[in-house]
């Protein structure tokens, strides 16, 4: 149960959004006319409230508009010409690929427009990472894209969702990052929309992109790069999803000693097209699923190797015979991240030499 908030809301957030001195315009912007970025509004804890100022954890998910963000940050009209939307609003664990599918499509018509410079989506952090590759592989546009959210709701004191908007609002701005695919900027920190991911429960500095690093910085009202993302993405990317209204049935399994059959069978009796096995160390297969995964792909079911681990190359033909059992591996990507690109491939074919090439491409 949450409480009732004890300050009407337009105060609340005002008082946590504008105890941040951001006054200054961002320099490179300061000489020229003002980048017009859109904000695309879906909810999560950056539109989050709280029983009170010390309520971090408890609060309730998407309850600020984007009227609401925007008003409490006055510091970004000196940065950009900003407008909103709000396609959705919801707590990002309830997203489903029809939202994906909507967001995907808002993004490309608001970009195609001259007027905009950039797009900003607010997010809850809980999905964030499998939205910021889903729109990184559908968005046709080398104009920016950057997600973000916040770990504190916007009642909470130290509220970090007014310092990342005003970040994120630059960064889609900006024209260092024209081409560099889909940006999650948070806590000060630039990550590639493909290689992100949420690391910590609770802290605010949850979002990392492990062992590759992040892109860089957002300091002093400015993006720094020091990297670049080499995986195709965006303008480069085949999945067109403009025409779509669902995508293909795919899930995710997880590997634990002891494992068993029961909801690799019950997946494929539902339906399921395509299963990312979140896999042991290197994806490494129990001789208790293997026939299951066998039998799987004899009826027709695409199979992922992934692992649990959280960082590394899957190895074909390394803990299973790829080849021989055709299956496909999922490279660097996360399970969860894995299931997005299997998704947009079933879209394209069937054919698991074409699907593995795209886990090596995008
Ligand atoms: C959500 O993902 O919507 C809730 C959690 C968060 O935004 O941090």
């Amino acid at each position: 149960m949450f409480a009732k908030r004890s300050r009407p809301l337009a105060s609340t957030l005002l008082a946590a959004f504008c105890s941040f001195g951001l006054l200054a315009a961002a320099p490179a912007l300061a000489a020229g006319k003002l980048p017009h970025v859109v904000i695309l509004a879906t909810g999560g804890t950056i539109a989050g409230t709280g029983a009170s100022s010390t309520t971090t954890v408890g609060y309730t998910a998407a309850k600020v508009g984007v009227d609401g963000l925007i008003a409490a940050v006055p510091e970004l009209q000196k940065v950009a010409h900003v407008t909103g939307e709000q396609p959705l609003q919801i707590a990002s664990e309830n997203i489903t690929n029809a939202d994906w599918l909507k967001l995907s499509k808002r993004v490309n018509e608001v970009l195609a427009r001259p007027d905009v410079d950039g797009v900003v989506i607010t997010h809850g952090t809980d999905t964030l990472e499998e939205t910021a590759y889903f729109l990184d592989l559908t968005v046709h546009s080398d104009k920016p894209v950057v997600i973000v959210g916040a770990m504190r709701p916007s009642t909470a004191i130290s509220a970090d969702g007014p310092i990342n908007l005003y970040n994120a609002v630059i960064l889609a701005g900006s024209k260092e990052a024209v081409g560099k695919g889909v940006l999650v900027a948070m806590n000060d920190q630039i990550n590639a929309g493909r290689e992100v991911t949420k690391t910590n429960t609770s802290t605010a500095d949850t979002f990392k992109t492990p062992e590759l690093g992040m892109l860089g910085y957002m300091q002093d009202n400015a993006p720094h790069f020091y990297r670049l993302p080499l995986r195709k993405h965006t303008s480069q990317s085949p999945f067109d999803v403009s025409h779509m209204t669902s995508l293909p049935q795919v899930d995710i399994i997880y590997g634990y000693g002891n494992d068993n059959r029961i909801a690799l069978d019950a997946f494929v009796k539902a339906g399921s097209k395509g299963i990312i096995y979140a896999g042991v160390g290197d994806g490494s297969i129990s001789d208790a699923l293997k026939p299951a995964l066998q039998e799987a792909r004899k009826q027709g079911v695409i199979i992922v190797r992934s692992s649990r681990v959280g960082n590394g190359i899957v190895a074909r033909n390394g803990e299973a015979n790829d080849d021989k059992l055709d299956y496909v591996v999922s490279d660097t990507l996360n399970p969860q991240k894995a299931r997005i690109l299997l998704m947009l491939a079933l879209t394209k074919t069937h054919d698991t030499k074409k699907i593995q090439q795209m886990f090596y491409t995008y």
